[in-house]
């Protein structure tokens, strides 16, 4: 029984989807095990692009089954979208190879009304959410008012419990001054769905056991990052899931395997998209060498909202926190690339006043990073696959982050492109 989960350890695109597709070579079963499509995923094969939101990166690789879990939120709408858009990019995308937790809860536009409704009347303290819905969806299940997969089977039960769900939207949507939705409509447009979605709504969890007891290799897919964890991360600024290593057993409704890794994704520096604390933030040229301009596929701008993410130098102190709370037994970097050029890289390894470790993660905490500083490197490494042929600084920088955190850098990608790694 192999399980090997991957988190991000950042706020989120550290560059999880990548990694994910490099892994799935050698995997049986790929799964999401939280969150929905406030996530984007990017993976690079050759030329081709593929963004994905919901279904799992690792369902490219044509030997792999794909799981959505139990633990995440799913808009039907932009998992027909992603659906048609891989097979599109001529990957099989059918009932045999994708399967919908029965458990896993449905997203509808009065998550989404709700979730902007919610974020105008925040003003200034808005969290900076993706809008769609994702923390209603959260809200609608947590007060077991939510909508399953498995409703969809029985279509007169949905019909009525979607129409309640929706009219209590509606009376929400009123305190918030904003429009009410038309309910008779999004019934109609949702039923519409189940015909299509029904054969792909399954047992996940028995499918992941299954694969597990019979010696299979599986992929647990995280989204968003540790920071953003709803128990664990800088709240309130956070999503409303747990991304963290523990709750891939949650999330897909399984129990500790004999065999587990957790993989941790660590960009070679830090970004933030939306609001909250981030000590290590950086503005003016630096931000802008590091984000880039837009121009290249992989500059720091959304996959699901194309807003600029914020830029930082890489928090040391929150990443050892984050290996050491998520069993984190090796590391991916990512992005090491970006930082050729960049003539003083900085490395925060503690804090002034040397303070409690969550400090960081609170908005109202004043603190000051402590940088290590590493000299760069002018050499484009795009095209490096070996370790001894990276320039002396990028090993230190790289030896720097392992030695801080205590577990080894299996992988270093110097590029989006599939085969732009490193092995160690
Ligand atoms: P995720 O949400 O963690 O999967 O990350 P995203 O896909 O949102 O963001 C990561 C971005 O960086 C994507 O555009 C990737 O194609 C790109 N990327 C990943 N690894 C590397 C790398 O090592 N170098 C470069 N230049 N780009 C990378
Ligand atoms: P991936 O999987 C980066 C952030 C949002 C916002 C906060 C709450 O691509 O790494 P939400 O819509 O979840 O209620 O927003 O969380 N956020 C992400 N930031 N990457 C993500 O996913 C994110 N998913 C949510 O920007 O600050
Ligand atoms: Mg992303």
């Amino acid at each position: 029984m192999t399980l090997q989960i991957v988190i991000g350890t950042q706020w989120g695109d550290e560059g999880k989807g990548r990694f994910v597709d490099l892994l799935s070579a050698q995997a049986d079963v790929v799964a999401r095990f939280a969150g929905g499509d406030n996530a984007g995923h990017t993976i690079r094969i050759g030329e081709d692009v593929y963004k994905l939101h919901l279904i799992p990166s690792g369902l490219i690789y044509p030997q792999t089954v794909g799981v959505v879990g139990s633990g995440t939120v799913i808009n039907p709408l932009v998992l027909l979208g992603e659906m048609d858009s891989l097979r599109a990019a001529g990957v099989v995308v059918n009932p045999d190879r994708l399967k919908i937790s029965y458990a896993a809860h449905m997203i509808t536009p009065a998550h989404m009304a709700l979730d902007r409704a919610r974020e105008a009347s925040l003003g200034k303290a808005k969290i900076g959410t993706t809008a769609r819905g994702i923390g209603p969806a959260y809200v609608d299940k947590a007060r077991r008012s939510g909508i399953q997969y498995h409703d969809l089977l029985d279509l007169d039960f949905f019909k009525e419990r979607l129409m309640q769900n929706l009219e209590q939207a509606n009376r929400e949507l009123k305190l918030y001054g904003a429009e009410v939705l038309d309910v008779a409509a999004i019934v109609e447009e949702y039923l519409g769905y189940a015909s299509t979605l029904a054969p792909y709504v399954a047992d996940t969890s028995a499918i992941v056991m299954d694969a597990l007891d019979a010696g299979r290799h599986v992929i647990a897919e995280g989204a968003q990052g540790a920071l953003l964890d709803i128990d664990h991360g800088s709240y309130p600024f956070v999503t409303s899931s747990s991304c963290s290593a523990a709750n891939a057993l949650v999330g897909l409704g399984i129990g500790t395997p004999d065999k587990m890794s957790v993989v941790g994704i660590v960009k070679t520096f830090q970004t933030r998209v939306g609001s909250g604390p981030f000590p290590t933030e950086v503005e003016g040229e630096m931000a802008g060498m590091l984000r880039g301009d837009g121009s290249q596929q992989w500059d720091e701008f959304g996959t699901t909202t194309g807003r600029a993410r914020r830029i930082g130098w890489l928090d040391g102190v929150l990443l050892k926190r984050v290996v050491r709370m998520n069993g984190v037994t090796e590391l991916g970097l990512t992005k090491l690339d970006v930082l050729s050029g960049i003539p003083q890289i900085k490395f925060c390894t503690a804090y002034q006043p040397a303070a409690n470790v969550i400090s960081p993660l609170l908005a109202r905490t004043e603190i000051e990073p402590i940088y290590e500083t590493f000299q760069g490197w002018d050499k484009n490494i795009m095209g490096v696959t070996q370790w001894e042929d990276l320039p002396k600084a990028a090993q230190q920088y790289v030896l720097a982050i392992e030695a801080h955190c205590g577990v080894p850098v299996r992988w270093i990608s110097v590029g989006p492109e599939r085969n732009q790694v490193i092995y160690r």
